[in-house]
């Protein structure tokens, strides 16, 4: 198999992505096309890897440029890989421009676009918020009318709940309308406001059918969380699947059917009501952040990077039954400044749950502020049955307090 893949620069997430496709067997060519130059690619990689530096990963042209040199030297292109959100669409756009195997652009939009996303899911009957694009006030004042306040006001692509506005009256429909510079020409997504718990299903799907899940619980929801920046954020992801989510599945699957896709790995956020109803929030055909790719590899021993690169580049699925319950804490800096000035409470939280701590990044006096809701560091656990998860969670938010200043 002759690879492309694209990590425009190397985060932890680039570097894991990277490394497990240099280890991938079958593999003959491996195409790196990157931001960086040749001296930032981590060493131990860069002999596997045949190097291509662009400006643009975004920019269709460029990465065709970078990809169609590959195929000249090579004698074609087997497969186009990226794990980054914003890169579906222009990925797809240059499969489709040199006949490489892989997602097409259109489904990649309905992936990318939450107000087609959501138009493809209700024609198919699925459960999904009431939405409008708004294009101006009056647009905006007509859909209030229609569903009432509060709404979510957000960009049509957006990724990391990065502007994602609740708006519960004229004045903050004013404020978002203007943050978000709405105009005919940059629409803003709207929704109707759900009130429910929030989780996320992992769907592996190969040739169009469903041959793996997992779903996780956000504690409590990303919006939530960037509303009351005094909250500390956690993922659980439970040892057995619980009923609410078993029962949510065929919602998924035919979400996914839906939208078109053929072969990914699927990161979907949903809702579950009081009234036990479920709604779909979005999907994503790329694998989950908010450090859920570590929880599940810790959860069933695997690297779960790995699994995903042998399903991009063979279509191939195996991964062991799960065997933990898994979370993460992030730990998320409270006060106005931009810098770290103190860390409280590690001792205490290394005492209450550091036996079940496999991982951590900790919050360094003197970092800057984190510009994501995921803080200044983070630390995943691992225990056997869900309840102790939950309370080695619970241990270490109780605890841990990032002083900004
Ligand atoms: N219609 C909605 N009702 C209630 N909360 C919402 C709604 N849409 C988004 N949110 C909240 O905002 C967060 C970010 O929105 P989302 O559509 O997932 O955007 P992103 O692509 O940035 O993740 C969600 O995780 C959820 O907490
Ligand atoms: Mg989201």
């Amino acid at each position: 198999m002759r690879v492309v893949l694209v990590v425009p620069f190397f985060s932890p997430v680039g570097r894991s992505c990277l490394a497990a496709m240099t280890r991938l067997s079958g593999v003959t060519h491996l195409g790196l096309v990157t931001h960086e130059p040749l001296e930032r690619v981590p060493p131990e990689h860069r002999s596997a890897v045949q190097h291509y530096q662009i400006r643009d990963c975004l920019n269709p042209s460029q990465l065709l440029g970078a990809v169609a040199a590959f195929r000249t030297d090579w004698g074609g292109v087997d497969r186009l890989v990226g794990y980054l959100e914003q890169m579906q669409e222009p990925l797809a756009a240059v499969r489709s421009r040199l006949g490489i195997p892989g997602m097409s652009e259109a489904v990649a939009r309905n992936f990318r676009e939450k107000n087609q996303m959501k138009e493809v899911l209700r024609r198919a009957g699925l459960p999904v918020a009431r939405q409008a694009l708004l294009t101006d006030r009056t647009s905006a004042l007509r859909f209030v009318d229609r569903v009432g306040y509060p709404i979510v006001v957000k960009p049509p692509a957006g990724a990391g709940s990065r502007s994602t506005l609740r708006v519960s009256s004229e004045p903050e429909l004013g404020a978002a309308l203007e943050r978000l510079f709405v105009s005919p020409s940059n629409p803003a997504q709207a929704e109707e406001f759900v009130q429910g718990a929030e989780h996320s299903f992992e769907t592996v799907f190969i040739d169009g059918k469903p041959v793996w899940h997992s779903s996780s619980y956000y504690l409590p929801g990303p919006l939530t969380v960037i509303e009351n920046p005094w909250m500390q954020y956690c993922v659980l992801l439970p040892r057995e699947m619980p009923q609410v989510a078993q029962a949510f599945r065929p919602t998924n699957v035919a979400a996914l059917e839906a939208l078109g896709l053929n072969t990914a790995l699927t990161h979907m956020e949903w809702f579950r009501l009081g009234s036990g109803r479920t709604v779909v929030s979005e999907v994503a055909a790329r694998p989950p952040g908010v450090q859920l790719m570590p929880l599940m590899s810790h959860a069933h021993e695997c690297d779960f990077w790995s699994k995903w690169a042998e399903l991009m580049v063979f279509e191939r699925w195996s991964v062991p039954p799960r065997k933990w319950a898994t979370g993460v804490a992030f730990f998320r800096g409270q006060g106005r400044g931009r810098i770290v000035r103190a860390v409280h409470g590690l001792e205490a939280a290394q005492a209450a749950a550091g036996d079940a701590v496999v991982d951590r990044k900790l919050p360094r006096v003197g970092q800057p502020r984190s510009d994501s809701y995921e803080g200044e560091g983070w630390a995943i656990v691992r225990a056997e049955t869900t309840p102790q998860a939950v309370a080695a969670l619970k241990a270490l938010v109780s605890n841990v307090r990032v002083e900004l200043g």
